[in-house]
């Protein structure tokens, strides 16, 4: 089902800034603002009208390529997106087909986009809309963002986007233009700051025009209101900014505290069989699901790595000693994660196990889903030249 797209034509922009105010929901006097929140829409539209970007996902209004690419794009580039994004389509065009594939397709589809659990929610996700909506997504926030995967920004992202919903979005983009906005000065992420951010995007969401809105706010974020250097005079709400006016948009947002995350540890072996090199896909439904990994076992702080290894050598039919070749480390949102790195070659395949494993060439190795951890021990490895 294709829906009518609402891009911003400059005509649409200027009529709306003009119109202004008249357009826009009514103001309750509730709210907090240092300006009056009406204005920012208009603003904010004819810039878009003159700099937004022309990108894939905005000439569809297809509630399917829309969550697509809002997952895609979820702690993800759009530069480091769109070919994934045509690709994805490509292959998998509707809902009802991603729900019939399975989900080691959608894996290997997603390989070196990075944050596999998005694949996997999308997989899960796709099932429910076929089973449970007949393949229609549902078009409310709430009930959008009972699906896998889609938090509350994604629910407003894809209700604004696919069916011009009134629903506000807090990403990373919008986050960052709202703390200088309104020159927070607290860590954003903190739940107070959090409830507020909300509360804030909420009341700038116009009425009319969300669709435009929406696109206009995300691209101030990445194109003007930049991490580092904003280019604030090219800022259609440069007037209105606080930290502007404070002097304070390079301070702002502040930085969150890094939080304290346990340290776990394994070892990987990297079998090689004449520069092919043994792996195994993690299982369907745990961490890291549906990834590949070098064959790998844990062990605890102050063990030695040695004591574990010669058990998953034996695991694998594997005879005799392995080589050390140095450390890797990855952290994770919840562990760090440390792996030492071995090196093993073999000449004869006959006895290896090999079930679940399959054999790459270093090459194979770069494009497949290996997760991000094993990609550095893959990179150690390298480094090491062994
Ligand atoms: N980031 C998240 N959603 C986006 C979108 N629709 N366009 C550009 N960047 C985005």
């Amino acid at each position: 089902m294709l829906r009518p797209v609402c891009r911003c034509s400059k005509r649409g922009a200027q009529a709306a800034l003009k119109e202004g105010r008249g357009k826009q929901r009514p103001h309750d006097g509730m709210n907090d603002l240092p300006f009056d929140s009406d204005t920012v829409s208009p603003r904010l539209l004819v810039w878009y009208g003159q700099a937004g970007r022309d990108l894939p996902w905005r000439n569809t209004g297809d509630p399917y390529r829309i969550w697509l690419s809002e997952v895609m794009l979820q702690q993800t580039t759009v530069t480091a997106v769109i070919d994934y994004y045509q690709r994805f389509l490509e292959k998998i065009p509707t809902i009802e087909c991603l729900a019939a594939v399975p989900l080691a397709e959608v894996i290997d589809l997603w390989a070196g986009l990075g944050y596999y659990s998005r694949a996997r929610n999308l997989h899960a996700a796709a099932k429910l809309v076929v089973e449970q909506y007949e393949g229609c997504f549902p078009e409310e926030v709430e009930a959008l963002q009972q699906l896998p995967g889609v938090g509350r920004s994604t629910a407003g992202a894809i209700a604004a986007l696919a069916f011009n919903r009134r629903a506000p979005i807090l990403d990373g983009n919008v986050r960052r233009v709202l703390c200088r906005l309104f020159a927070l000065q607290e860590p954003p992420r903190s739940t107070s700051a959090e409830k507020q951010l909300w509360k804030w995007s909420e009341e700038l969401t116009p009425v009319a025009n969300v669709h435009d809105y929406t696109q206009a706010i995300m691209d101030l974020g990445a194109l003007v209101c930049v991490p580092r250097k904003p280019v604030c005079e090219q800022c259609p709400l440069e007037e209105l900014c606080r930290a502007r006016k404070l002097g304070l948009e390079q301070q702002l947002p502040l930085k969150q505290v890094a939080k304290q995350i346990p340290t776990r540890h394994e070892a990987v072996l990297l079998v090689d069989h004449r520069g092919q090199y043994l792996v195994r896909r993690r299982i369907a439904d745990g961490f890291l699901g549906g990834m590949w990994e070098f064959p790998t076992i844990s062990f605890l702080e102050g063990e030695a790595p040695e004591s574990k290894l010669h058990l998953l050598c034996s695991n694998l039919n594997l005879e005799g000693s392995a080589e050390s070749i140095g450390h890797s480390q990855h952290a994770y949102s919840h562990f760090r994660l440390k792996s030492a790195i071995y090196g093993k070659k073999i000449e004869d395949l006959s006895h290896v196990a090999e079930g679940d494993h399959r054999w790459f060439s270093l090459d194979e190795l770069k494009n497949i889903a290996l997760h991000g951890a094993h990609k550095k021990v893959l990179a150690e490895f390298q480094k090491s030249g062994v």
